[in-house]
């Protein structure tokens, strides 16, 4: 793949709900030179979530977006996006389920990072299921979005080993380390076929 510069990189909006910490991870990443997407905005359901502090250190714009009337908050969105030549979306941690109307109009351009190994342990509490169910392994999955939950094609998957000794915390935690590399490796593996 070619290398791109700041302004060919492909426009990609982060979603987010949370904490953030796989937005920063893939924010440092876009910033290399091998990045083929460039972050140019962060949206939010929460208007309190942590991870809206790196749109201030990493100057990129911010929208938050209110979710309860889903379908015309959606459209406001994609008016957005489209204001601002967005090509990919990456959701990370983000606690809302698209439409199917809206993942049509963004068809295999809308990304997932997802704390299990899927087809196992989709939806929420993936660390409690997967140790009350004595798995030896847990890990974490980016896959493409489509309207089925947690269904999407997968992009590529990290194992981590879980411990007699692990809690749903530390398994999150040990987990979320390898999410970091996991979302930066799958967009660089799509960009490069
Ligand atoms: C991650 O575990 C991700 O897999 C899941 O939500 C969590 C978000 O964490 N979808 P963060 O906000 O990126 O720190």
């Amino acid at each position: 793949m070619a290398q791109l510069n700041g302004s060919k990189k492909i426009k990609t909006a982060v979603f987010i709900s949370g904490t953030g910490s796989n937005l920063k991870s893939l924010i440092k990443f876009s910033k290399l030179k091998k990045s083929p997407i460039s972050i140019d905005i962060i949206l939010s359901n929460n208007s309190k979530s942590k991870g809206l502090i790196f749109c201030k250190i990493y100057k990129i714009k911010k929208k938050v977006f209110n979710f309860n009337k889903k379908l015309s908050t959606e459209k406001k969105i994609l008016n957005e996006l489209k204001k601002n030549k967005i090509k990919l979306i990456c959701l990370a941690g983000f606690m809302k389920i698209l439409s199917n109307q809206f993942i049509k109009n963004f068809n295999g351009k809308i990304l997932n990072i997802h704390p299990s190994l899927l087809p196992k342990y989709k939806g929420l509490n993936t660390h409690e299921r997967a140790i009350d169910n004595k798995e030896k392994y847990s890990g974490c999955t980016v896959h493409y979005v489509t309207a089925k939950l947690d269904s999407g094609k997968i992009i590529k998957q990290k194992i981590v080993k879980i411990n007699k000794s692990d809690t749903p915390q530390l398994l999150k935690k040990k987990i979320l380390a390898q999410e970091h590399k996991l979302y930066p490796e799958a967009i660089l593996k799509i960009f490069s076929l």
